[in-house]
């Protein structure tokens, strides 16, 4: 999910719910690994074909909730790891054939209203944006980086284009006093050039921070990187996204598994000449007028997956290389 502010609708929505299974076809059994647990959405609807299996993760302790009902109902079918799922290469899998990983990123509707969590600019007090696992939050971020980092991270992870101006009254400001999210919301309503906008101002800045807190590029990136290794052949990998920083390197890392470019680029000695992945589609699949109408914010949802058509056990991509400016703009935490 992508917005910000809070929803009007009164419950969760898994998106692309039907999309993904029929990718993944559950229907004909397996073991899948579900990423991104949430309200368990995607897991419960796989769990209802009963030779499945699944491991699901999520980074966020409050999910632990969903999963130990999950635990009960379905003994040895689910388990559960509060976990991150950059990680998943380290999960003990006990032999079992991977037949899916799947990733719907962002957060849930249960995690954007929770006003601890601070994820939206409709709630009050402390800047935080954590969503589990994390080492600092959007205070720290806010009130300890310098101007240029900030500027840095509104420009790569937000796209803002006042990202400077911004960045500037932000450092004024936390002079004076500490930066809650109100007065956040505040500096950037009043730094901006254009006053007539579609979405709420913060939207950007928000989003950044966000991405900042959670080293989202990382996650995404190593979790990739890392799915390729955990599933089976013949087995999926498929992503739900919902901004166009995920997408782009959703894209660009299936293109490169299916192409042949980076394993000659770095193993030609191997000789190897199949492809570790098909992709199927090349374009991503996106809700239907009929889900987005019940649920407005799966408008910018997109699905792209790919399947895995032979182990190469030293496959190497270079989406660290590609990536690698804005890995370097979330290390910037290491200051912190
Ligand atoms: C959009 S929700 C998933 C909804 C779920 N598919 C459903 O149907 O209910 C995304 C979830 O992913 C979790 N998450 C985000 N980044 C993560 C990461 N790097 N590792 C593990 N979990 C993550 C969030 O805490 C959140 O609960």
């Amino acid at each position: 999910m992508i917005a910000t502010i809070i929803p009007k609708k009164q419950k969760h929505y898994s998106v692309l719910l039907d999309e993904i299974i029929s990718i993944i076809t559950p229907q004909y059994g397996g073991t899948f690994i579900d990423c991104t647990l949430g309200q368990g959405g995607y897991t419960k609807k796989i769990l209802e074909f009963s030779n499945t299996k699944i491991i699901a993760l999520d980074r966020d302790r409050d999910v632990k909730k969903i999963a130990l009902k999950l635990e009960k109902k379905f003994k040895n079918r689910f388990i559960f790891k509060n976990k991150k799922f950059s990680e998943i290469n380290e999960l003990d899998l006990m032999k079992e054939k991977i037949k899916a990983v799947i990733f719907d990123l962002g957060y849930s509707y249960t995690q954007i209203k929770d006003p601890k969590k601070g994820l939206s600019f409709d709630t009050s007090g402390e800047l935080n944006m954590k969503m589990g696992l994390n080492n600092f939050s959007a205070k720290d971020v806010i009130n300890k980086l310098d101007k240029k980092d900030l500027e840095k991270i509104f420009k790569f992870f937000g796209e803002e284009r006042d990202s400077k101006r911004i960045a500037y009254k932000i450092i004024k400001e936390r002079k004076i006093k500490e930066i809650d999210t109100q007065k956040l919301v505040k500096i950037i309503e009043s730094s901006k050039i254009k006053k007539n906008y579609k979405i709420h101002r913060a939207t950007k800045i928000f989003q950044a921070l966000r991405i900042f807190v959670n080293k989202e590029i990382s996650e995404l990136i190593y979790g990739l990187i890392n799915a390729t290794k955990v599933v089976d052949e013949g087995g999926i990998i498929a992503v739900v996204s919902f901004h166009s920083l995920e997408d782009k390197i959703i894209k660009y890392f299936f293109k490169s598994l299916s192409e042949m470019k980076s394993v000659s680029r770095y193993m030609p000695e191997t000789k190897e000449k199949s492809k570790p992945f098909k992709l199927i589609n090349k374009k991503t699949i996106v809700p239907s007028a009929k889900e987005i109408k019940e649920n407005p914010s799966s408008r910018s949802a997109k699905l792209r997956f790919v399947i895995k058509e032979k182990n190469i056990p030293n496959f190497k991509t270079d989406i660290l290389d590609k990536f690698n400016y804005l890995i370097k703009i979330e290390n910037y935490s290491e200051k912190l």
